[in-house]
C-alpha cells in the first residue's frame, strides 16, 4: 500500500495555484482543435470507444489491407488493435507526402558547430530507402532487432524509418549511456545489427561512440554480425573488416527506392529499454499501427500542427518523446521538423533561442529541466533574440513548477503562446494528458485534462475513483487505447506485474500518483515506484544500486531522490563500504571514484549528486530498506516514522552526514 500523504509532490504550491490561462483568441480562432470538435470527440469516444478509434484510424492511416476487428480482448490486457489490417509505418510518414509535399522540408539538422542540412520529404524518402536497402543487402530481415546507438543526426532517423520500411525492430539506445548498458540492451534484444557513429558532439565535446560500441562488443553480443558506422566527427575509429561498414560505403551502391515490407498492425515497430522498479531495464514493446495512429493524431491535436509550423522538439532520439514527436508523428502528419545535435548551453544559453531564429520555430517542446536550468541564467539572453514567430509551447517528463511554467510563458511565450503541458510515458506511446490549445485554459503545474479515447482516472488503494477534489491516488488508464504498449520484450510475466496485476487486469497503473482539483484537472505528484526523474530521464534506483555494489570497495547501498533546482531530482546514494567507513579525504576520493564508476556503468545522467558513507543502513524487521527514512533525510526533512526497531539508533546521525 502507498501512502499518498506522505508524497512530496514536486508541483508544491499546487493548492495555492489560482492562476488560470484561457486560450488567446487570436489562437483559438484558427486552432485545428476548437471547443466544437472536442465536445464532439469526447462525446464520440465516450459513446463508443472502439468505433471511435475506428474511425481515426480508417481516416489518418494509408492500408495497405484494412482492418476488420477493432479491438482484440480474448488475451487481455495483452490488447490487439486493428490486427488483421496492414501497413508499413515508414510508407504513412514519407511515401503519402511525396505527391502534395516532397519538395517540402522534413528535417532542418543543425549541428552542435553548427553546421546546417535540410532534407525534403523526397530526399529524406530516397534516404531511407538506401539505408534500408543497405540493411537488407547485410541480411537483415523482417522481425530481426536493430540497435541504433546514434547522435542526434538526421541519419538517426532515417535509421529508424529504413528499420520500419523493412520491418526489422528498431530499439534506439541512448548515446549518453555507458558501454555496459548498452551491451545489456543489445543482449536483452539479441540484435544482430548495430547502427552507430564515430560520434557526435555535446557540449564543446566529442563523445566518442564507435569506441563506446567496441568495447560493448567486445565483452559480448554475440547476436552482433554487422555494424554500421557513420562518419560525423571524422575522429579515427577501429574498424573490424569483416562486420563493421561505413554508412557512406553501404549507401552509396543502393539505390534509392525500396518497396515496403507490409506488415501486421500488430508487427512490433520497436523497443525501447526503460528503467523499472528492478534492477535490469525493460524493453517496451510497441506496436505498428496503434503506434502510428498515437503519435500522428496527438501530433496533430496537441501541437496544432499546419503546414507552414515549424516543429522543434528537443528530445533526442533516444527517448521515447524522439520517438514520437521527432521520427514519427510529425512526420506522419507532414510537418517540417528542426533537429538539432548539442547541448542547450552552447556555446551559450541562447542556443535554442538562437535555433528557434534561424530556422523560424514555430512550435517548441522542451522538458522543464532545460526550462529552469535556462530560467537560471536570466532573462536578458532571450530577450536578445526575436521569438515573434514562435506560437505555441510544450514540456513533458517530469512536472513543471509553477514558476518555471511562468516564466517560459512570459519570457519565451511572451505571454502570447498557448502552453502544453503533456503528460504520457514510454508505455503510453503518446501523450495521454494535456491541454488542447485551442480550447483548454491552463494552470501553471497542470496537463489539465485527459485526451479524447483516453480514460485517466485517479483511484484509491481498492481501485475506487478518488474525486474528493486535491485528495491523491494512482493514476490509472481504465481503458485500452491503440498506441499503449504490447508487452515487455521476452518478458510478460513482468508486462502483467508491473502494470496490471495491482488492480487485477483491470486498469492501466501508470506508477504514478496524481490528484484532480475541483475542475477536474490532473496535477501529477511523482513516480510511486522506486523510479527517481533525473532532468526529465527516468532511472531506476535498484540500477544505480546494483551499480554501486559491483565497485570493490562497496558492501551495501540505497539510492533515494532528492529535490533538485533545475533537474528536479538528483541522485542520493546511501553507502556502506568493506572494512572501515571512510572520512576525510578518503572518503572525498572515494566518491569521486565512485561517481566516475557509476558513469562508466551507466552513463553520466545517473551519477549520484551526493553520497553518503554509513556503517549500515535503516532497515524494518524484515530487512526491507527504509527507504522513506532515507529520503527524508536526504532532503533534510523530520523524520515522521517509527524508528525504534532501528538496530542503531545512533545511525540516523551519521546518515545525515
Ligand atoms: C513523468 C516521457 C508530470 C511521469 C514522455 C511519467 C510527467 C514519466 C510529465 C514517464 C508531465 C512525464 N508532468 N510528470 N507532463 N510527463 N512525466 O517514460 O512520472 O521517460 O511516469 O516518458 O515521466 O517518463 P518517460
Amino acid at each position: 500500500m502507498y501512502d499518498f500523504r506522505m508524497s512530496t509532490p514536486v508541483v508544491e504550491s499546487v493548492l495555492t495555484e489560482q492562476r488560470s490561462f484561457p486560450p488567446a483568441p487570436a489562437f483559438a480562432a484558427t486552432a485545428r482543435v476548437r471547443p466544437d470538435d472536442l465536445a464532439v470527440l469526447h462525446a464520440e469516444a465516450a459513446a463508443d470507444p472502439q468505433a471511435f478509434w475506428a474511425g481515426l484510424a480508417r481516416a489518418e492511416i494509408a492500408w495497405r489491407k484494412p482492418f476488420t476487428e477493432v479491438l482484440d480482448e480474448s488475451r487481455a490486457p495483452n490488447y490487439r488493435w486493428f490486427a488483421d489490417g496492414e501497413l508499413n509505418v515508414s510508407w504513412n510518414c514519407l511515401d503519402v507526402h511525396l505527391a502534395d509535399r516532397g519538395d517540402k522540408t522534413a528535417i532542418v539538422f543543425e549541428g552542435e558547430p553548427g553546421d546546417v542540412r535540410t532534407l525534403s520529404y523526397r530526399e529524406l524518402h530516397a534516404e531511407v530507402c538506401r539505408f534500408a536497402n543497405a540493411l537488407k543487402a547485410r541480411g537483415v530481415e523482417r522481425g530481426d532487432r536493430v540497435v541504433i546507438y546514434m547522435p542526434m543526426v538526421p541519419e538517426a532517423v532515417v535509421a529508424m524509418q529504413a528499420c520500419a520500411r523493412i520491418g526489422a525492430i528498431h530499439s534506439v539506445v541512448f548515446g549518453g549511456f555507458s558501454a555496459i548498458s548498452l551491451k545489456e540492451r543489445i543482449e536483452d534484444a539479441g540484435a544482430r545489427c548495430l547502427v552507430t557513429a564515430d560520434g557526435g558532439r555535446r557540449g564543446g565535446q566529442v563523445i566518442e561512440l564507435k569506441a563506446a560500441a567496441d568495447k560493448a562488443l567486445a565483452e559480448g553480443c554475440a547476436s552482433i554480425d554487422t555494424v554500421f558506422v557513420l562518419r560525423r566527427t571524422g575522429e579515427p575509429v577501429n574498424m573490424r573488416q569483416d562486420r563493421d561498414v561505413w554508412w557512406h560505403d553501404a549507401v552509396a551502391v543502393q539505390g534509392a527506392h525500396c518497396d515496403p515490407e507490409w506488415v501486421d498492425a500488430e508487427h512490433p515497430l520497436f523497443l525501447l529499454y526503460t528503467s523499472g522498479s528492478t534492477g535490469r531495464p525493460k524493453g517496451i514493446q510497441h506496436s505498428s499501427a496503434g503506434y502510428l495512429l498515437g503519435a500522428k493524431l496527438s501530433s496533430r491535436w496537441v501541437f496544432d500542427l499546419r503546414d507552414d509550423d515549424v516543429f522543434f522538439c528537443t528530445a533526442d532520439v533516444g527517448w521515447v518523446t524522439g520517438h514520437s514527436y521527432v521520427a514519427y508523428g510529425p512526420l506522419a502528419a507532414g510537418a517540417t521538423i528542426v533537429m538539432y545535435e548539442g547541448a542547450p548551453t552552447y556555446p551559450d544559453g541562447g542556443r535554442f533561442w538562437q535555433l528557434c531564429v534561424r530556422h523560424g520555430v514555430t512550435i517548441f517542446y522542451t522538458a522543464p529541466t532545460a526550462i529552469r536550468a535556462l530560467m537560471k541564467l536570466g532573462e536578458e539572453i532571450p530577450a536578445r533574440y526575436d521569438l515573434s514567430k514562435l506560437r505555441l509551447l510544450g514540456s513533458v517528463g517530469e512536472p513543471i513548477n509553477p514558476e518555471a511554467w511562468m516564466w517560459y510563458h512570459r519570457v519565451i511565450g511572451r505571454e502570447r503562446c498557448p502552453i502544453v503541458d503533456t503528460w504520457w510515458q514510454t508505455e503510453t506511446g503518446a501523450i495521454m494528458i494535456s491541454p488542447l490549445p485551442g480550447v483548454t485554459a491552463t494552470k501553471p503545474g497542470s496537463c489539465t485534462r485527459p485526451l479524447p479515447g483516453i480514460f485517466a482516472d485517479i483511484v484509491d488503494d481498492e481501485g475506487h475513483s478518488v474525486n474528493t477534489p486535491d485528495a491523491g491516488g494512482y493514476l490509472v488508464i481504465r481503458k485500452p487505447w491503440p498506441s499503449m504498449l504490447r508487452t515487455i520484450w521476452g518478458d510478460n510475466a513482468r508486462y502483467l506485474s508491473t502494470y496490471w496485476d495491482k488492480f487485477r487486469h483491470r486498469y492501466y497503473v501508470a506508477g504514478d500518483s496524481a490528484h484532480r482539483d475541483q475542475d477536474g484537472y490532473f496535477w501529477i505528484m511523482g513516480r510511486i515506484d522506486d523510479v527517481l526523474n533525473v532532468a526529465g530521464h527516468r532511472l531506476g534506483t535498484m540500477e544505480i544500486e546494483s551499480a554501486l555494489v559491483a565497485h570493490p570497495r562497496i558492501a551495501e547501498a540505497a539510492v533515494v531522490g532528492r529535490q533538485h533546482e533545475i533537474k528536479g531530482e538528483s541522485v542520493f546514494a546511501y553507502v556502506v563500504c568493506r572494512g572501515a567507513r571512510p572520512v576525510g579525504e578518503e572518503a572525498a576520493a572515494l566518491t569521486k571514484e565512485l561517481r566516475d564508476w557509476v558513469t562508466e556503468q551507466l552513463g553520466a545522467i545517473a551519477k549520484p549528486e551526493d553520497i553518503r558513507y554509513a556503517d549500515n543502513l535503516p532497515k524494518t524487521r524484515s530487512g526491507k530498506i527504509m527507504r522513506r527514512l532515507l529520503r527524508a533525510v536526504a532532503r533534510g526533512e523530520p523524520i515522521t516514522q517509527d524508528i525504534s526497531t532501528l538496530e542503531n539508533p545512533a545511525i540516523i546521525d551519521q546518515l545525515r552526514g
